[in-house]
């Protein structure tokens, strides 16, 4: 057998339009363009792309994008004052604060400053409370990726029994709250976790985010199951010969063993092209969201 490619790019595209039809419809019937702020802080060259790439998607969205990029000595005050600055801004929606943060600020501190209504990386403990108890809360990107992946190919997965990978805030947690939602019976399983192959292979749905290269081997994958890959991880490129173009390269690979399990899932998310495209389109579908609850 060989498993089903989950194609995020398409999902995620289908998502982002989505979203750019309710901005319209905002703008038209109430005049009112949602706006998302994001704070970066430092010179981190991946936050710099990731922030960029934001910026470009929620514009494209029909939404305003505003950027604030803070010098990397910038101190917690500073930092905690233009969150409460971006909070009580009425043209402001969303705020992100792009992490990592630099090592003397507290990260935890900052993102629970941010209004949990704007909070559209679903990182405050208000919002993470909201999601355990069931309550309507804004709920972390990627993990709401994730759910809307695993239900292009598994209409109802009540039942199912779910293992996550990883324990996370921003991904691991957050996803094991909603997979119970879903009425997944759900494992989480993580770097102390015993016989973790053994319990993988229990998963009707298995979520992998440990940031670790392929760890999740094909024997470690019950046949027929959906596996979704959250890792993302930079490898050399396997040197191919003593001329070959590979030499120190690198390529992007997931915490799963692609190749080996294609052969055993019943479907699969790539890397890249899988969960990677649907964060920043739930990271817009977030934004029009709490624009609505706002000023709708
Ligand atoms: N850095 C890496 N991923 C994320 C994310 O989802 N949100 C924020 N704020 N920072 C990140």
């Amino acid at each position: 057998m060989s498993a089903k490619i989950i194609d995020g790019k398409a999902v995620a595209k289908s998502v982002r339009d989505d979203v750019a039809a309710g901005v319209a419809a905002l703008e038209k019937d109430h005049g009112l363009v949602p706006g998302l702020a994001v704070v970066l802080v430092g010179e981190d060259p991946a936050s710099q792309v990731y922030v960029r790439n934001k910026g470009i998607a929620t514009r494209e969205a029909g939404m305003r994008s505003i950027e604030h990029k803070l010098r990397a000595e910038t101190s917690q005050d500073e930092v905690i004052a233009l969150v409460r600055r971006l909070n009580g801004d009425d043209e402001v929606d969303g705020i992100l604060v792009q992490l990592p943060l630099p090592d003397h600020i507290d990260a935890n501190a900052v993102i629970n400053e941010i209004d949990p209504d704007k909070d559209v990386d679903g990182l405050t403990e208000v919002n993470a409370g909201r999601l355990v108890l069931g309550k309507e809360a804004l709920v972390p990107c990627t993990p709401q990726g994730s759910i809307l992946l695993i239900k292009t190919v598994m209409e109802d997965m009540s039942g199912a029994n779910a293992v996550v990978l990883g324990r996370s805030i921003l991904v691991g947690k957050p996803l094991a709250s909603l997979l119970l939602a879903e009425h997944c019976t759900v494992t989480t399983a993580h770097s102390r976790t015993r016989g973790v192959e053994e319990v993988c292979r229990q998963a009707d749905i298995l979520c992998a985010a440990v940031g670790r290269p392929e760890i999740v081997k094909g024997d470690w994958i019950k046949p027929g199951a959906v596996v979704i890959d959250i890792g993302i991880n930079r490898v050399e490129a396997p040197e191919q010969g003593p001329n070959s173009e590979a030499k120190g390269k690198t390529r992007l690979v997931g915490d799963v063993d692609f190749d080996a399990a294609r052969a055993v899932a019943g479907a699969i998310t790539p890397v890249p092209g899988g969960v990677g495209p649907m964060t920043i389109a739930c990271l817009l579908k977030n934004t029009l969201t709490a624009a609505r609850r706002r000023r709708g």
